[in-house]
């Protein structure tokens, strides 16, 4: 292909979604149920609101999870040993890898892996500022599939997988048993896994999390509307549509769901997309585990489990894993 075809071919819009991104995003609200890519919710606002989603009443995990972590710091830091080299997958923000990077015992280097550049430099920087021993080498890539890892001077002496936030639950069980496995790639033989996951719990509990008073949640499900309005010029009308976060007990997880409120079409570049009144998209998964639930399908990536911590009320789970061979 000419240097031209290959650009006009992937063309990115003022948003900088890809023509290909666009035909995702079109067979996906073609589908039954209609879906939408939980990626698309991660633009300036949909990121803000997250990060606000966090410190919710109703949305345990974020708070609970770093409980967890401070009080077993000690035993954490005893399993893991000195000098590790920390891979953080799906950095974000650092907050949790520097509470991490506190506690270990020297750690030799920080490796935050996203698949945005940008935020990922700055954060690094940050870091650099705390920790100045610290190899920081960030790498842009799509962690679902293998990548390479930077090497580092000072060699570490083991690395440890970082996977906090109980994001492996926005995966379906599968992908998640194949992400385990590229987990598992990445740290090498005698390497480490500790990852957050939510707990099965009372119903009640999960869906408040979801469905929480201020509307936050609501806002940043249907922000993804307004991304998709911008990005690829679609004409999403967010009135006529409604969050709601339902739980599917026989998969155990969390649907968030965008429900239309009236029959109405909506356009997407040139095609034009039927709602009746009550269909939804579904927007994300959050699946929730039992401890041996977990266990038995991280050992089925590979994966040996050797501790788990969870909160006095067992509301979140996080885990401690190596790779034997
Ligand atoms: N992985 C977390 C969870 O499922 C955080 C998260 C991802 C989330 N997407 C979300 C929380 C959407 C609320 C809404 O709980």
């Amino acid at each position: 292909m000419s240097l031209l075809a290959e650009k006009t071919a992937n063309v990115a819009t003022a948003d900088g979604m890809l023509r290909e991104e666009i035909g995702e995003i079109i067979a996906g609200l073609s589908a039954s149920p209609k879906r939408i890519e939980p990626k698309y919710f991660y633009d300036q606002n949909g990121s803000e609101l997250f990060d606000r989603i966090c410190t919710l009443p109703e949305y345990y995990p974020t708070r609970t999870e770093r409980s967890i972590m401070r009080d077993n710091m000690d035993e954490i830091t005893r399993l893991v040993g000195p000098r590790a080299a920390l891979i953080e997958f799906g950095a974000g923000s650092n907050i949790k890898a520097r509470q991490l990077l506190r506690g270990l015992e020297s750690p030799v280097a920080y490796v935050p892996v996203e698949i945005s550049g940008e935020y990922l430099l700055e954060q690094a920087n940050d870091l650099k500022a705390e920790f100045p021993s610290l190899s920081v080498k960030p790498v842009v890539a799509d962690f679902t599939k293998p990548f390479d890892l930077p090497t580092h001077e000072d060699v570490p002496e083991r690395n440890l997988v970082f996977f906090p936030g109980s994001t492996i639950g926005n995966f379906e069980v599968d992908e998640a048993e194949s992400l385990l496995r590229v987990m598992k790639h990445e740290a090498r033989i005698g390497g480490a896994l500790l990852i957050g996951v939510d707990l099965v719990k009372d119903i009640e509990r999960v869906t408040a999390a979801y469905n929480d008073q201020q509307g936050v949640t609501a806002a940043f499900n249907l922000n993804v509307l307004d991304h998709l309005n911008e990005g690829i010029g679609a004409n999403f009308r967010r009135n006529l549509f409604r969050h709601k976060a339902v739980y599917d007990k026989e998969h155990n997880r969390i649907e968030m769901r965008l429900i239309a409120t009236a029959d109405h079409s909506v356009d997407l570049q040139k095609k034009a997309i039927d709602f009746a009144a009550g269909e939804h998209i579904v927007t994300e998964y959050s699946h929730k585990y039992t401890i041996d639930g977990f266990r038995s399908l991280a050992e089925r990536a590979g994966w040996t489990p050797r501790h788990c911590w969870v909160d006095v009320d067992n509301l979140f789970s996080v885990h401690y894993l190596t790779s034997e061979a």
